[in-house]
């Protein structure tokens, strides 16, 4: 989704505020712009902004030779106002002050209607035009001409989530930077510092930053900064050292990151499990061992594949610990009346730690009382990481795709340890139990490998699906949750249609769907609803229906007139989801290569949603 790059130092910055951005690009955005502070006087703002990729951005640059010495680059994610030259960021005010801005301000109309008033035109159709203008309103009025000043007084007025950075033609040699509910990172240099949305987009020129909390401005100069808080009181925050993770997006030998990512599951979760001897609460961060024997439930908390993924964990942790767990979209969860728990342990699960519904669901429980809470996430430094008691860290690795896959097999991983260490703390794990599935987990690798070998099966499946226009996945029980992870796989990249049912509820409506034309997938794992399946496909194929089931050895399926079936090498017991999923994503990444869709990075989508 969006992102931002600001520096100011004594060499060209150009270069930096290009490559920030590049490191950013595959979270996905639809166009992408630079201002700096240049020209003979070094008093011109210079912008330039394209609606094609960074790339074409980084060409115009070339061509006009700049050299600047501060400035500000962006990739954008429409929110308001279509993608066009004209909505691209920076936005600029007066000729003096450009604004990159990440985030929604919600009461933009009627800061729009007052700047109005005051004689600013509006030329763009967003809310980030407003902040230009009311930081050029206030510099010149209240703001006494000092940048951290306008901005201080503009972000008071604002509501809403935002991070932005501010430069001004009238302080060149200074980059203002403030965020509320959307990240934002000062880059330490020798003589530079930088700002950015992610400390991901500055590896290249540091790895020591300084993470901005909820509410602070920075007050970024060449050779130091400032940090004040949202009282305007000057704070110190600590200085991280990340690790240089640019070399771990490399593409390597695969035609998209998607299939890499696919394909490096094995070795994602054996990572993931790297050094667990035995199940422990100190997977989950000192002092888990008290929490996890304290709480009473768990209250799941994510959005798409995450929530897929918690779903399948809400069936675990009911079977294994036999406490409640309830598993909700956390859009929804934070408009919605809930009763709260004080002794649940409050779960958020998330690739990015940066999902904005996700990270206000997680402020909105804490709001109510919830004090128990645990990230399971796979990035270290994000936000969700950063605001929660407790963590564990699934170790995917970069995942660079906008379709989640490899995040998602971890996740279900971390989700079935922190069943098994809830299971321990209350005395309902065996010492026999824990070592059967200790072996279980540690087979997955071998398992997910024999699953990626169907990949020839799923290239045929997507030949088919890829000239239809609608496709149903079933599944039952734990695999109800891997039959929505499937179809939302095929929709968001292949742009099919398709939707995913408990295999139950088909003669309950969705039946009336079935015809030739409809495909429908069902995953069939030899578990105790099998029987119960078989009865639902046959409703399937008596009705004229083609029907594609992933079984396993054991399944006693075989394929027919109408009927295809592959067959993963095992069944794996709870943890047969891990395995089942890895045909159906192999199935919507070759039906989409098939229909030439930009896999990677498929439209309208980002990678890390950071807007409500
Ligand atoms: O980073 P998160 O796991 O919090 O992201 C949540 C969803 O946006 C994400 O899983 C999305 O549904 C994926 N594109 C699905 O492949």
């Amino acid at each position: 989704m969006c992102g931002i790059v600001g520096a100011t130092s004594s060499r060209n910055v150009v270069p930096i505020l290009i490559d920030g951005i590049r490191r950013l690009e595959y979270r996905g955005y639809d166009s992408t712009g630079l201002a700096v502070i240049g020209g003979a006087d070094n008093a011109t703002l210079e912008r330039i902004v394209s609606t094609a990729r960074v790339a074409d951005l980084a060409m115009q640059v070339e061509t006009r030779k700049l050299f600047a010495t501060t400035g500000i680059s962006h990739t954008r994610w429409a929110t308001h106002g279509a993608p066009s030259p004209v909505n691209a960021h920076p936005h600029l005010s007066g000729g003096e002050i450009a604004v990159v801005h990440n985030g929604i301000i919600e009461n933009f109309e009627s800061l729009r209607e007052r700047l109005r008033s005051q004689g600013y035109a509006f030329t763009t159709q967003t809310d980030s035009e407003t902040i230009a203008h009311l930081v050029h309103a206030h510099w010149h009025g209240a703001g006494g001409g000092d940048l951290l000043r306008a901005v201080q007084l503009a972000v008071a007025e604002f509501q809403g989530a935002y991070a932005i950075a501010v430069i001004s033609v009238r302080e060149p040699g200074r980059v203002v930077g403030a965020c509320q509910g959307s990240p934002l990172v000062v880059g330490l240099g020798a003589d530079d510092h930088f700002l950015a949305s992610d400390a991901a987009a500055l590896v290249a020129v540091t790895q020591r930053v300084v993470y901005l909390e909820e509410g602070d401005i920075a007050d970024v100069r060449r050779d130091g900064y400032a940090i004040h808080d949202a009282q305007g009181q000057r704070v110190e925050r600590t200085v991280i050292d990340v690790p240089a993770t640019a070399a771990a997006v490399e593409l390597g030998p695969y035609r998209h990151f998607m299939q890499k990512e696919i394909f490096e599951q094995s070795r994602a979760v054996a990572d993931t499990l790297d050094s667990i001897e035995g199940i422990d609460a100190s997977l989950f961060g000192a002092g888990a061992a008290a929490v996890l024997a304290e709480v009473d439930s768990v209250l799941s908390l994510a959005c798409g594949t995450s929530y897929y993924s918690s779903l399948v964990a809400g069936q675990w942790i009911e079977t294994l610990v036999g406490i409640r767990c309830a598993v909700e979209i956390a859009s929804e969860y934070r408009y919605r009346v809930s009763v709260p728990n004080a002794k649940a342990l409050v779960v958020v699960v998330s690739q990015s730690g940066e999902t904005a519904d996700t990270l206000a669901a997680l402020k909105h429980a804490k709001s109510l009382g919830h004090v128990h809470t645990l990230a399971i996430c796979n990035v270290a430094t994000s936000s969700m990481v950063r605001q929660t008691a407790l963590t564990f860290l699934t170790r995917a690795g970069t995942e660079v795709g906008v379709a989640s896959t490899k995040a998602f097999t971890t996740q279900l991983v971390a989700q079935f340890l922190l069943a098994l260490t809830l299971a321990k703390s209350r005395g309902r794990l065996t010492a026999a139990d824990e070592a059967k599935w200790l072996r279980g987990l540690r087979h997955l690798p071998a398992a997910i490998q024999g699953a990626l070998a169907l990949e020839p099966h799923m290239i045929a499946w997507a030949r088919a699906f890829a000239i239809k226009q609608h496709a149903l996945f079933l599944g039952r029980g734990l695999h109800y949750p891997i039959a929505l992870e499937g179809a939302l796989k095929l929709k968001e990249i292949s742009y099919i249609h398709a939707e995913a049912y408990p295999a139950g509820e088909l003669k309950h409506g969705p039946l009336a769907l079935v015809d030739a034309q409809m495909p429908v997938v069902a995953i069939a794992p030899n578990d105790a609803l099998l029987e119960k399946l078989k009865s639902n496909l046959q409703e399937v194929r008596a009705r004229g229906g083609e029907l594609y089931v992933v079984a396993d050895l054991d399944s006693h399926l075989t394929g027919g007139d109408g009927i295809h079936v592959t067959r993963v090498s095992e069944y794996a017991g709870l943890l047969s989801p891990v395995v089942h999923v890895i045909p159906l994503q192999l199935l919507a990444y070759h039906t989409a290569v098939l229909r030439g869709t930009d896999v990677d990075k498929p439209r309208n989508l980002a990678k890390s949603v950071t807007v409500e």
